[in-house]
């Protein structure tokens, strides 16, 4: 498996629809990787970043290859960069993945408390019937 990071966005975008996950629009992109077995791209993550605050989106891995610590690497990839940058916290929303993060020492803060500059799900159409989780690490 080959971790690298890419300007290419489309084929993870492309697994995220397949995966059924929000996209959100893809402002404030600052660095995107992907996992790639045998130049196949199965995995992939992106981090934004506005007026300083950090956030990891679209994090996904195709289901034939989940539970081989793809995720746990892309997650690791991201933290690094936004150390390198200065970042002291990361940032994410996630709808289905709540029992995912903490492990990896997110943890569950109010929406009010999240920078309002990434909620990316502020403009989103299908913000009504989405009931969101919003998280935070220390880095
Ligand atoms: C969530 C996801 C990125 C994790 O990637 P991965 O490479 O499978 O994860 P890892 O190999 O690092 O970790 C696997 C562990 O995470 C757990 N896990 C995976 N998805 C989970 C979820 N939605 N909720 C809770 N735990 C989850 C697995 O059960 C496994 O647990 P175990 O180690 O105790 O067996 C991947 O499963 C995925 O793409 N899911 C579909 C899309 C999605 O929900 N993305 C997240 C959007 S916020």
């Amino acid at each position: 498996m080959e971790f690298k990071e890419t300007t290419d966005l489309e084929p993870l975008v492309a697994l995220a629809k397949s995966l059924d996950m929000r996209i959100h629009p893809l402002d404030n992109v600052i660095a995107a990787w992907g996992a790639f077995e045998h130049k196949e791209f199965v995995g992939g993550v992106i981090l934004r970043c506005s007026n300083e605050f950090y956030q990891l989106d679209l994090i996904c891995v195709k289901k034939e290859f989940q539970s081989r610590g793809i995720g746990k690497k892309l997650i690791e990839l991201v933290e690094n960069e936004a150390r390198s940058r200065g970042a002291k916290k990361l940032y994410l929303i996630t709808r289905r993945a709540v029992g995912y993060y903490p492990r990896f020492g997110f943890r569950k803060i109010p929406e009010e408390k999240f920078p309002e500059c990434i909620l990316v799900c502020k403009d989103c159409e299908k913000k009504a019937e989405c009931s969101p989780f919003f998280f935070v690490k220390d880095l």
